[in-house]
């Protein structure tokens, strides 16, 4: 087999992304017809403005109609609504949420990863790529109490900004684990750098893309989600300072607070120390 026939293809990471979706276990909301008949009229409201604002034109309708078909067809539908209106969907969650700034979820989570003990190496390829990183911090509640075997659920991309379990060849579990911090909260993670992430170009998100001559890229970031009995589960990632797309991330899910600035440690290696306040559920 070639390479190009391993490269990831938007039609795998969007399939896996939707069959990852339909997998997750979540409460089905019971919506009240008050609600639905404002929302979706609000939505359906807003694109009739659009419409009329642009002089939207019949091949334009039907060039759009084509464009939603290709993206339910390739199951990108997950993969384009979390770039595009998830941050607005946390934006509202997080009005009324303390402690650690929250963030996306994104596509690309999955869940019963290897549990890892408070100091730990992410599973990784013996030969995996990218410069070395200590990600290390304590857990603590709004009151500065060390929260002792909270969960710190990490995913992230690799050197090449592709997800394990979303891209062919990388090993399942890859740059994932389930991290329990110790008696004081503390964590210590050692991964590697990920890179940053571009929107796979060559499904129909990608078209949309680039006939508008937008671009296709999300900072190099770190996922977490952070777990604590008695506590209101933070959903988040950190990012990179200096770092490449910082200031115009297509999915607009980066916050000044979650900026990491790296150093060298004492023992050489690239380092660097954040820690999660979270509120009493
Ligand atoms: C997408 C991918 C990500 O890695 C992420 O953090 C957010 C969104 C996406 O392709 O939709
Ligand atoms: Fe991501």
């Amino acid at each position: 087999m070639t390479t190009t026939e391993h490269a990831p293809t938007a039609a795998g990471s969007g399939s896996s992304a939707s069959e990852a979706f339909r997998a997750a276990a979540r409460e089905t909301a019971s919506v009240p017809a008050e609600r639905v008949d404002a929302v979706a009229r609000a939505v359906l409201r807003g694109v009739h403005q659009a419409i009329r604002e642009h002089d939207v034109t019949y091949p334009e309708f039907q060039a759009a109609k084509q464009w939603l078909m290709d993206v339910g067809e390739g199951g990108e539908w997950p993969l384009f609504l979390d770039v595009f209106v998830e941050h607005v969907v946390e934006e509202v969650a997080a009005r009324s949420q303390d402690g650690t700034k929250g963030s996306i979820q994104g596509p690309y989570y999955l869940p019963d990863q290897e549990t890892l003990p408070w100091q730990t190496k992410l599973p990784m390829r013996p030969d995996e790529k990218g410069e070395p990183l200590v990600f290390a911090g304590q857990v603590r509640d709004l009151d500065g109490t060390p929260v002792a075997g909270a969960e710190l659920d990490i995913w992230h991309a690799d050197d090449d900004g592709y997800y394990s379990g979303f891209a062919p060849d990388i090993p399942a579990g890859n740059l994932r684990g389930v991290v329990v911090s110790d008696g004081q909260g503390r964590f210590e993670i050692t991964t590697v750098q990920p890179a940053p992430y571009q929107i796979p170009t060559d499904g129909p998100t990608g078209k949309l893309i680039a006939a508008a001559a937008w671009h296709a890229w999300r900072p190099a970031h770190l996922h977490l989600m952070v777990r604590a009995p008695g506590h209101r589960t933070i959903t988040t990632q950190l990012y990179f300072q200096g770092g490449e797309w910082l200031d115009s991330d297509v999915a607009e899910a980066t916050k000044p607070e979650l900026v990491l600035d790296p150093g060298p440690r004492e023992d050489g290696r690239l380092g660097v120390t954040y820690d999660f306040v979270l509120e009493r559920a």
